[in-house]
């Protein structure tokens, strides 16, 4: 049987983004609502289901799994998913989207469970600002876990940042200096458009291009042929070679036509196209059928059909994705 997932443009899907909760400890104002009402426990898929999805996904070619949330450190038993999901025969990487708020103490168990690398949000590093983003987070709790993380023997770490007007986008140079001189990598991204989070986003918005100029005014970038298998395009600055910069630009430079992933939320849905409703409900299948997998493998198939050839955001900053992406996985 065939065992590589294929979507109807061609493209080979072997990377999977996993929800593991809908839950966090900070409320970013480009992420959630101010009041959030979190998912009743039986809708979010338990561990056991999610482990078993992993398992069928790389089963049949996925060779990249990313944990992401809400906050996937604030899920109970994430160690040991994260444990048995790296020893999935087949899969080639284990990596993970987080906070960085419970990385002190969770770092090294994470590095030594099987994570590989990690992706921390760090939007700013001014406490007042940082607390003002996150509506709640404590900075130096998170750049303390940056430096937990950084001890912990990851393959790479990389910071993200949402560049705001207003907000951060004068830290960028800032942010910058932060990371190359830990020799971390850095991505700025542009903010996307899901879920009604109270404000316009029009008026925040901020081209990469904008701030690659910002961050040429005191490096000199070249341009970096390395792919990330992702949508980020990378520059390098000369001098640090141990860091690169990543844009994710989904308004400026569409990324769809090398798309190589899904993305699964945390009640069991498979999501086709971060800028589409379009779904599938895998937690019914999980349950109706706990014995055998080849429906839940079949649903896959015909979904991967109608995977979308790209998405349309525009940077008005309009809503067209009703979904918050803390249920949606980063
Ligand atoms: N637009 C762009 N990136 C977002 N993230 C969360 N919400 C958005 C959004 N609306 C990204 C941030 C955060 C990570 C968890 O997801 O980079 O660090
Ligand atoms: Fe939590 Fe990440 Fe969403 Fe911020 S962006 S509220 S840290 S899930």
């Amino acid at each position: 049987m065939d065992s590589t997932l294929q979507d109807g443009f061609g493209r080979s899907v072997d990377y999977l983004r996993m929800s593991v909760t809908d839950r966090c400890d900070f409320r970013c104002v480009y992420c959630m609502a101010e009041d959030m009402t979190f998912l009743p426990r039986q809708q979010v898929l338990r561990l056991d289901e999610l482990y078993r999805l992993a398992a069928l996904f790389v089963g049949n070619g996925v060779r990249k799994i990313r944990l992401t949330g809400g906050e996937p450190l604030v899920r109970k038993g994430i160690v040991s998913l994260c444990e048995r999901i790296a020893a999935l025969p087949g899969l080639q990487e284990l990596v993970m989207t987080s906070n960085g708020s419970q990385l002190v103490k969770m770092a090294q168990p994470l590095a030594d469970a099987g994570v590989r690398r990690l992706n921390i949000s760090l939007d700013s590093l001014d406490p007042m600002r940082f607390c003002a983003i996150t509506r709640n987070g404590d900075l130096a709790q998170v750049l303390a876990g940056i430096s937990a993380a950084a001890a912990a023997g990851f393959a790479r770490i990389k910071l993200n940042t949402v560049v705001m007007q207003g907000r951060n986008a004068d830290e960028v140079l800032d942010l910058v200096d932060y990371a190359v001189n830990r020799g971390l990598d850095i991505s700025f991204i542009e903010e996307m458009p899901l879920g009604e989070v109270g404000r316009s986003r029009g008026e925040s918005y901020c081209s990469s291009d904008w701030v690659r100029e910002r961050i040429a005014q005191r490096y000199s970038l070249f341009d970096s042929a390395e792919q990330s298998g992702g949508p980020a395009r990378y520059v390098r600055l000369q001098g640090f070679p141990e860091s690169r910069i990543g844009f994710i630009s989904p308004h400026s430079h569409n990324f769809c036509a090398s798309c190589n992933r899904v993305r699964l939320t945390v009640e069991g849905r498979l999501l086709l196209c971060l800028g589409h409703e379009h779904s599938i409900d895998l937690r019914a299948l999980l349950r109706r059928y706990p014995e055998t997998d080849q429906p839940l493998l079949s649903a896959i198939h015909a979904a991967l059909l109608r995977k979308p050839q790209r998405h349309e955001f525009s940077s008005s900053g309009e809503v067209q994705v009703l979904r918050f992406m803390n249920a949606t996985g980063g």
